[in-house]
């Protein structure tokens, strides 16, 4: 970072205080900091300490004559390789989305030319809500980044949720990634497994699920598997590396949140039906997650009580369907994702290609990525010590095969990282050859 400016933009929110270390962390770096304020940030922390810190004056104020003759807002927007917005509250966010101006730290974003990076802090409810959700749909399709919001405890006692600000490794990692990628020149679709960082999919917005789902029995026991959500946070991070607005739902896993992707955690495989649709549109879509195929009927109201201790009293689950969301996307009508690519996870390996087929068949969806999960198919990870688990699901190697509309490619046993990389290069491939194939047909 060294050398490069950041114009930190602080938002009126408990989270605040966070800026204070967060400039320290950047000064520590090398960069060069330079703050606004909102009216309401200054509830929370005082311009002396952020002042102090950052070693610059702090700007507040859209009608002081002296800083709009020293340096006005349209100066303090442009000399910057970067704005951050942190913590961004919902109000910020909507004035974002709404194109306002009515203060400093609106009209800087207002006039901006430079990328932009937003780490949302708020209520969960007020993050859940319809309206901060469009909000955040618009700026994404606008190009706006976004790290966070965690997961956690909130300030007010007893509140929990989708909510907090992303911490401090999360930030800095989010901030190191967009400068990196303004250094980047945009690379050409290269070698199989090199890091997809650069430009590979600017502009493109990919929804990704991730990780197993629970389905409740009572409120204290579920139905669940043994998916790690290894492999799909990791092409979430290989689509964020190469430039892509991600959105990751994912379904609980003990995985942090990485870093410059907006993810929303779910439990359900309803839910996270429910989160794929809010998140659309989308230019493409992937599918990792195992989501649970049933769900319990009638889940109990209470923790279901041991009857004599006997089997005989055991109780009976009624089992249901749970939604497919990736034939339910695939076959849209509306908002369909150009691209829509499926996992396979199978355990009968010399009949992986014929299931896959078939789901690729039958789901709708354009690529499916079969994977062995059966209990050989990593010999390397480890993770098969018990004999019932496959080496695939928690270890970190995956071994797959790519199903799509010109064959099949079987890929080598690689880790789960590689596989992401190779699969966002393969989907840049194809992305830029139907580009140049339109461009070729709108000249013809
Ligand atoms: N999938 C989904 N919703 C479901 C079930 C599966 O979105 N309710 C998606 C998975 O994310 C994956 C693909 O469908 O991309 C295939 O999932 P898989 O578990 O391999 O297959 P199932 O459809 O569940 O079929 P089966 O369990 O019979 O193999």
């Amino acid at each position: 970072m060294n050398g490069t400016r950041i114009l930190l933009i602080v938002g009126g929110g408990i989270a605040a205080y966070k800026c204070l270390e967060l400039i320290r962390a950047l000064r520590d770096r090398g960069a060069c900091v330079r703050v606004v304020m909102t009216k309401a940030a200054m509830q929370f922390v005082t311009p002396l300490s952020l002042g102090a810190l950052s070693n610059d004056k702090v700007y507040s104020d859209l009608f002081d004559l002296n800083d709009e003759q020293e340096i006005g807002h349209i100066r303090l927007s442009r000399e910057a390789d970067l704005i951050v917005v942190a913590p961004a509250t919902a109000n910020l966010l909507a004035k974002m989305a709404g194109g306002h101006g009515d203060d400093l730290a609106s009209c800087v974003l207002l006039a901006t030319d430079k990328p932009v990076l937003v780490a949302p802090a708020m209520n969960p409810k007020m993050w859940a809500h319809r309206a901060t959700a469009r909000n955040v749909e618009l700026l994404k399709s606008d190009g706006i980044a976004f790290v966070g919001p965690a997961h956690g405890e909130m300030a007010e006692s007893g509140e929990a949720g989708e909510g907090r600000l992303a911490d401090l490794p999360s930030l800095l990692t989010a901030i190191d990634q967009q400068l990196q990628r303004q250094r980047a020149p945009t690379p050409a679709a290269g070698p199989a497994t090199g890091p997809a960082s650069g430009n590979l999919l600017r502009g493109k917005h990919i929804v990704i699920t991730a990780g197993p789902t629970h389905e409740p029995i009572d409120p204290v026991r579920y139905i669940a598997n043994r998916s790690s959500g290894k492999q799909g946070y990791a092409i979430a991070q290989a689509a964020a590396q190469a430039g892509a607005t991600v959105t990751l739902i994912a379904g609980p896993t003990n995985l942090p949140d990485p870093a410059g992707v907006a993810i929303h955690h779910v439990e359900t495989a309803r839910d996270m039906l429910q989160s794929v649709r809010a998140a659309l549109p989308a230019d493409i879509a992937i599918f990792t997650a195992a989501v649970a195929d049933w769900r319990v009927d009638v889940p109990a109201d209470h923790k279901i009580k041991k009857n004599k201790g006997s089997s005989a009293n055991a109780p009976a689950l009624r089992l249901v369907e749970n939604p497919d969301i990736l034939q339910n996307i695939a076959k849209a009508k509306k908002d369909r994702p150009s691209l829509v690519i499926g996992f396979a996870a199978e355990t009968q390996t010399n009949r992986l290609i014929e299931f896959a087929q078939a789901k690729l068949d039958k789901k709708g969806c354009d690529w499916i990525v079969a994977n062995d999960v059966s209990v050989d198919a990593d010999e390397t990870s480890g993770a098969n010590t018990a004999g019932v688990m496959g080496g695939v699901m928690g270890g970190d190697n995956n071994r797959v095969h790519l199903l799509t509309q010109e064959g099949i490619e079987d890929w080598p046993q690689m880790s789960k990282r590689d596989v992401a990389r190779r699969l966002i290069k393969a989907i840049a491939k194809h992305i830029d050859g139907q580009t140049s194939l339109e461009r070729k047909v709108g000249a013809s």
